[in-house]
């Protein structure tokens, strides 16, 4: 979600004020998931590297996303959508944890859609948790260092048990993935679209989406093989 800042520049408001804005943007992929069919959504709100940005920002997105929560929380529940998060959370402040955690324990048997936030996210320190867990249960006898595969990874990860994303959409006219879902997104499909996030509406979600659909995957082998399947 790229470009809150720019939009609100572009109109002479605050930085925030394109956070805001940004913010409302959800509920239009919410429902744009829902009517493509899509069963995994994943946003990335606020990554590790979000914290360097100036206090007065930080702040502000902290309490939007608290905001967030509690407005969307009965949206969320009305319309069974899961609540999930990857991130470190415990960098969170303690309130917008409490609430965040509650949400998630009241969407946990939904399944008609599941909502990923990525809160305090970056793959490289997604990793390096995973890493350090693995080399402690290691250390325990629990596992086999030559038996470590990447399925031994991935269930290390913040995204254990959310399948791996088909489509990945970068907003704002940015062109590079910034330490989202590095491993996981090794065969996604990317679009990436000039569109500030403030503007991304349900009806551009969409479009993104019929893209996707013309798009042949082929994971490694040729197109012969894949048509021939
Ligand atoms: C993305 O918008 C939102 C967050 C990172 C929270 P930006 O704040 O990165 O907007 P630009 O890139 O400055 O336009
Ligand atoms: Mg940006």
């Amino acid at each position: 979600m790229d470009g809150n800042g720019r939009w609100a520049k572009e109109r002479g408001l605050k930085r925030i004020d394109g956070h805001k804005k940004g913010a409302e943007r959800i509920s239009d992929v919410l429902e744009g998931a829902m009517e493509c069919g899509i069963k995994y959504i994943t946003l990335y709100a606020f990554s590790s590297e979000n914290w360097n940005r100036p206090k007065t920002e930080v702040d502000a997105l902290m309490k939007l996303l608290a905001g967030a929560v509690e407005k969307y929380g009965s949206k969320l529940i009305q319309n069974k959508v899961r609540f999930l998060t990857i991130g470190d959370l415990s960098a969170l402040p303690p309130k917008t944890r409490q609430k965040i955690e509650a949400l998630k324990q009241s969407t946990k048997d939904f399944s008609a859609l599941t909502l990923v936030m990525a809160l305090n996210y970056g793959s490289r320190d997604e990793m390096a948790r995973a890493v350090s867990s693995i080399a402690q249960d290691a250390i325990d006898g629990r596992i086999n260092p030559k038996s470590i595969s990447w399925e031994t990874i991935s269930q290390k990860l913040d995204t254990a048990g959310v399948p791996d994303p088909d489509f990945l959409i970068r907003t704002s006219g940015e062109m590079r993935l910034s330490n989202y879902l590095m491993m996981q997104a090794a065969y996604a499909e990317l679009y990436f679209t000039r569109t500030y996030w403030p503007d991304f509406t349900k009806e551009e979600f969409i479009r993104a989406i019929d893209e996707y659909k013309m798009r042949e995957r082929r994971y490694g082998l040729t197109a012969d093989q894949i048509r021939n399947k």
